[in-house]
């Protein structure tokens, strides 16, 4: 033993303020490597099925042997993610019996979550499964500090367009054909038969999810991305939609600059688009005089430093910072938004400058995103 490991640590309360300080910074800096770490591991465990599996053993659970058999993979490796998934409380063990055996399981509620069913809202799970893509892409991220032109959604490639539709979709399953309830006579106009355009549609599972439920409606997606749009015609066939829905290139088939459209719908994308206010106009144009843009975004203060007390702050400038700031940048001149920079005052300003008279804040619960009604005339 060295003279310093016998020095007894001092109280707390004797410790200097700085000394102090930095040891919270320390140990928060410690959290954050532990989460990033577990965070790859949660990947891991998506990609490799491990959740899934672990779930599938319901409360009996499975041993590091039977996990890693049922899966094909390597008993040791299995074994060391469990240890890291237990002590990172994402996974439960029970230890007993002659053998002295540990058996894993997904309890109550981390079966949900872990394994990205009945998930509530948002399914938080499928962020992992694109997390690795934003430190792949860390050079390019990088370079959009000093040359001030990100990369486009599609440099992102196919598992951010995949994630960002599975994160949605539970919300859109649920909730979005309450939200279409909540305005007025719009279900009867959709029931009916009306066009409807979703603009940034990503891969399309909002989309499917109203074409399933107004049959004599049309519905046409458009986005910039290839990628999205690749996996939004398999959501279209995943759903067994047919002719009253189509998905189109927004890089080669813009909206049309007649009033065509009874209802136009924006969720969470105006923020990502690098001329926005080009996008509001032409849905202005694209909008019949008695019909309606529905906007989701995320919450949002109007001075960023109001932000810094959002519960979801830290996260969503990181989102921000990875990609939609990236994306919102991923032109020259670009207006940049990003993640929190389409609030409340910002979405009615720009409404109201491409010649919208009505706006309105839709009373939808929701922990990240805020809904907006807009029309034509007051
Ligand atoms: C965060 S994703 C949201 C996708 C989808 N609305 C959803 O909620 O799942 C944003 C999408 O906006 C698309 N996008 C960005 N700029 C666009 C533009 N100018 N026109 C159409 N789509 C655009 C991106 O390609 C991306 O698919």
């Amino acid at each position: 033993m060295n003279s310093l490991q016998r020095i007894p640590p001092a109280p707390r309360e004797q410790v200097p303020v700085a000394a102090q300080l930095a040891e919270d910074y320390t140990l928060k800096l410690k959290d954050i490597l532990t989460d990033g770490l577990l965070s790859l591991h949660i990947h891991l465990g998506i990609e490799l099925g491990l959740f899934t599996k672990l779930g599938d053993f319901e409360c009996a659970g499975a041993t590091s042997a039977e996990l890693a058999a049922s899966l094909g993979l390597n008993e040791r490796m299995t074994r060391e993610w469990l240890h890291a998934m237990v002590c990172g409380r994402l996974v439960s063990h029970r230890r007993g019996g002659e053998a002295d055996e540990v058996r894993y399981f997904l309890a109550e509620g981390q079966k949900q979550v872990m394994t990205g069913t009945d998930c509530g809202p948002a399914n938080i799970l499928a962020a992992f499964t694109y997390l690795p893509r934003f430190y792949c892409l860390k050079d390019r991220l990088a370079n959009t500090f000093r040359t001030g032109v990100g990369p486009c959604y599609d440099t992102y490639g196919r598992q951010v367009a995949c994630g960002i539709k599975s994160f949605f979709a539970p919300w859109f399953r649920q909730s979005l054909p309450s939200l279409i309830e909540s305005v007025d006579g719009l279900k009867d106009r959709l029931d009916k038969g009306a066009k409807v355009a979703d603009v940034g549609c990503g891969a399309g599972e909002a989309l499917c999810v109203m074409a399933s439920r107004y049959p004599n409606s049309t519905f046409d997606g458009y986005d910039t991305s290839q990628e999205a749009l690749k996996v939004a015609s398999e959501t279209k066939a995943l759903w067994g939609l047919k002719d009253h829905v189509a998905f189109k290139d927004a890089t080669v088939e813009r909206l049309p600059l007649e009033p065509t459209y009874d209802l136009i719908c924006t969720f969470d994308c105006v923020h990502d688009m690098t001329f926005p206010s080009e996008v509001i106009k032409a849905i202005r144009n694209a909008l019949k005089p008695d019909g309606v843009w529905l906007i989701s975004d995320l919450q949002g203060a109007s001075h960023a430093a109001d932000n810094y007390t959002h519960p979801q702050g830290a996260m969503l400038y990181s989102f921000s910072v990875a990609l939609c700031l990236q994306a919102a940048m991923s032109e020259e001149g670009g207006e940049a938004l990003g993640t929190l920079g389409f609030h409340q005052a910002k979405a009615e300003s720009m409404a109201r400058a491409a010649g919208f008279g009505h706006f309105e804040v839709l009373p939808f619960e929701h922990p990240l995103n805020s809904y907006y009604l807009v029309k034509i005339n007051k």
